[in-house]
């Protein structure tokens, strides 16, 4: 059995997400999701969820190419997962491009880069849904 992990917040979950889980899913048999947690967002992406953690892992439970969610805490724990996960592939979208070839020493998994959908993000239906606002 092939197992890939894939990171990410998917607040607002959005066709770019299923898209990239889908084809996450596509290069094995078993995908897990580590999915930031509303502190690790606030302390370390400077985000703020409109979804809460509990509310964003059911949604993506509930998502057929997700076999696993698992909390993401930290920027250090993706060593450790791959391990304890026995991880073959780990996948983001491209604009982490190059960020985690670091993995493919340290670990022996594959590290692939998908590319975004492109025109849709979380941040940019936040900022369209405020602009519509201010502008009814
Ligand atoms: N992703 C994608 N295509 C998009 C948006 C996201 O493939 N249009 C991928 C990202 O590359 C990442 C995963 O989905 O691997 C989760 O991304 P996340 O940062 O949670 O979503 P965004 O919509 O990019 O959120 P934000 O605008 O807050 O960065």
């Amino acid at each position: 059995m092939k197992r890939i992990i894939t990171y990410g917040t998917f607040d607002l979950l959005h066709y770019g997400h299923i898209n990239l889980l889908r084809r996450a899913k596509e290069q094995g048999d078993y995908l897990v999701v580590a999915l930031s947690t509303d502190e690790f967002n606030w302390n370390q992406k400077q985000k703020k969820c409109y979804f809460s953690f509990e509310k964003r892992k059911q949604l993506l439970e509930s998502i057929r190419y997700v076999d696993l969610v698992i909390p993401e805490n930290s920027w250090d724990q993706k060593i450790t997962d791959i391990t304890e996960y026995h991880i073959d592939t780990f996948i983001m979208g491209d604009d982490w491009s190059g960020e985690f070839d670091f993995l493919k020493e340290k670990t022996k998994a594959e590290v692939i880069y998908l590319p975004r959908t492109p025109e849709v993000s979380t941040s940019q239906i936040k900022e369209d849904l405020k602009l519509r606002r201010k502008n009814s």
